[in-house]
């Protein structure tokens, strides 16, 4: 944490030899040990002692090199205790001084950072698998930011396929009884599904959506090329309202058609490394000797169409000419799993020097407590609707706490809003993640609103301050012991950001919130801020800054705002 984690290590490097990046300083398990924590193990080969032994010889050596740090040999750690008074000095001062830079950093400077999110398909209700990519992937992207990253978020739609030659079809037949001017996506929906049916009984209509398809792949101009332009328009204007109100936006929106172009120079590419093979017509490269299991990848059918992997392919070649990324990642369900391991191994193959920087960001999946959002029980909850319920539940609960609260709509959107994302981010993304609407909403627990609460409350002493002219007086840090769990807290935002980046993983920093505004909320429930001796009053003041500028820097990483009343 800040400075202090350095210090030690300095010193432990020091008195060890142990070079600095084999030094692991980690948090006591009971915070009444101390702060921080070093255990001797590592130590115990090349010093031939046991542990307890080198921790109560080090203990000595470090507590003279370590001005404002006490270290106390405990068994076989080392625990260390900063003096209250330079923790809260170090950390008020160090918040304030930075501001809203607090916790960013210049890391990745020069590096490059690929993030394809979101991916929806078109024509079709955004479902809520890609609500989840959109909600983590944008929080993975703003987390890279604030260390310094370029980075390129890639809305990579699905704009190509056979489908689109069966929905020209079904336009070219019905297109005329369609109102696609308002909420065109469940007509399009409802237009595919009937094609479909009647697919059936009239097998004609099967090889109307084949030549449509074949004639959207070459490229040529005319009526099913304008129909699919218009089918991608209509799309990406409903899907802009989604993002509009989750607050994300993307750097590059490249569909699948995108590539187009490239596919054959794609094909090509990997056939040249004598990896691929004939598999009943089909061009595939064969994966079992890798794993027995892993079905071979298809390139390209046997009617010459290729696929979502052969696109997949074109994508990742040209995102590495044009962006030499540090990393590329997927931020798509757990279900791909299997395209993504399959599209590694192809890499491997290939030799590709870069693949380990190509990841696949899974994630489980959403379920609505009632169990009514699979499309598979035919009934789809469209997102917007999910959002909306979201929202006007949270109008209810707010007008029930604060029915004088001015703009009371604009906090019931960023309320609801927050409350979806909130939950959704909360657990390692792996996990599944189940509505309930009653615990999504709550103002108490481990939710969106009791975070953005605190925020609210930590803004509403700060201008009750302002309005009583209290807090100019020179604070007096060496008060603030009672607040020791805050400003550890505080001191170790750095560090939490810069972890949940690495594993691409929000959930640290949900987690790292809830534990800061339980400290926080305890403690101003325990200490009065206003109305006492002014310079305690001023120190107190300065808590509540930095901890209202934390909490609301991780919102902001998370992509939700934070009120400053509600
Ligand atoms: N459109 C795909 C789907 O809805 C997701 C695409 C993810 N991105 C990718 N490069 N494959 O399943």
């Amino acid at each position: 944490m800040l400075v202090f984690v350095d210090r030690i290590r300095a010193a432990l490097t020091e008195a060890t030899g142990l070079p600095s990046d084999q030094i692991r300083v980690e948090q006591p398990r009971d915070a009444a040990l101390g702060d921080f924590a070093f255990p001797c193990f590592p130590l115990a080969k090349v010093k031939r002692a046991a542990p307890p032994a080198i921790a109560a010889e080090l203990a000595g050596e470090l507590n003279a090199n370590l001005p404002g740090i006490e270290a106390v040999a405990t068994g076989p750690y080392i625990n260390f205790r900063v003096d209250r008074t330079l923790l809260a000095t170090t950390v008020v001062e160090s918040i304030l001084d930075q501001d809203s830079a607090f916790g960013t950093s210049q890391e990745g400077a020069g590096k490059t950072i690929v993030i394809d999110f979101s991916s929806p398909n078109i024509a079709k209700p955004m479902h809520v698998g890609h609500l989840r990519s959109t909600i983590i992937g944008a929080s993975i992207q703003r987390m890279h930011d604030a260390l310094g990253y370029k980075t390129v978020g890639v809305n990579h739609i699905g704009d190509w396929g056979s489908q689109f030659g069966k929905l020209c079809a079904a336009i070219a037949r019905w297109g005329d009884e369609l109102d696609l001017d308002n909420d065109p996506i469940p007509a399009l929906l409802a237009l595919y599904v009937r094609y479909h049916e009647e697919e059936e009984a009239d097998p004609s209509l099967a090889d109307e959506a084949r030549a449509a398809f074949r004639e959207l792949e070459s490229g040529a101009e005319g009526k099913i090329r304008d129909t699919w332009k218009r089918l991608t328009e209509l799309s990406l204007r409903e899907l802009n309202k989604i993002y509009e109100r989750l607050g994300v936006s993307f750097d590059l929106i490249r569909g699948e058609s995108f590539y187009e172009s490239m596919l054959d120079q794609t094909v090509e590419r990997i056939e040249s490394t004598g990896i691929t093979s004939i598999s009943e017509g089909a061009l595939v490269v064969d994966l079992s000797e890798f794993d027995k299991k892993l079905p071979p990848c298809l390139l390209r059918k046997t009617d010459g169409t290729t696929l979502y992997a052969t696109r997949d392919f074109a994508a990742v070649f040209h995102r590495w000419e044009e962006f030499a990324f540090e990393r590329c990642l997927y931020v798509v369900a757990a279900q791909q799993k299997l395209h993504f391991r399959q599209m590694k191994i192809v890499l491997e193959r290939m030799q590709l020097d870069w693949v380990e920087r190509v990841e696949h960001i899974d994630f489980g999946m959403l379920r609505l407590g009632e169990g009514k959002m699979s499309t598979r029980e035919g009934k789809i909850v469209f997102l917007e609707e999910l959002l909306d319920r979201a929202v006007s539940e949270a109008r209810t609960i707010v007008s029930e706490k604060n029915p004088d609260l001015a703009k009371s709509a604009d906090v019931a959107e960023i309320v609801g809003i927050g409350a979806v994302i909130f939950h959704d981010l909360k657990k390692e993304r792996i996990k599944d993640v189940v509505f309930d609407w009653n615990e999504v909403l709550s103002f108490e627990g481990e939710t969106g609103p009791y975070v953005q609460y605190t925020h609210a409350r930590l803004a509403s002493i700060l201008r009750k301050a302002e309005a009583l002219g209290e807090g100019g007086a020179e604070a007096d840090y060496s008060r603030l012991d009672e607040a020791a769990p805050i400003l550890l807290a505080l001191g170790r935002f750095p560090d939490v950001i810069r972890s949940a980046a690495q594993h691409c993983e929000p959930s640290e920093i949900a987690q790292y919130l809830l534990s800061l505004c339980r400290e926080t909320s305890s403690w101003y429930s325990r200490e009065r801020v206003l109305g006492q001796e002014p310079s305690l009053t001023a120190a107190r003041l300065s808590l509540v800054r930095c901890a209202k500028l934390v909490i609301g820097k991780g919102l902001q990483l998370l992509g939700v705002v934070a009120p400053d009343e509600m």
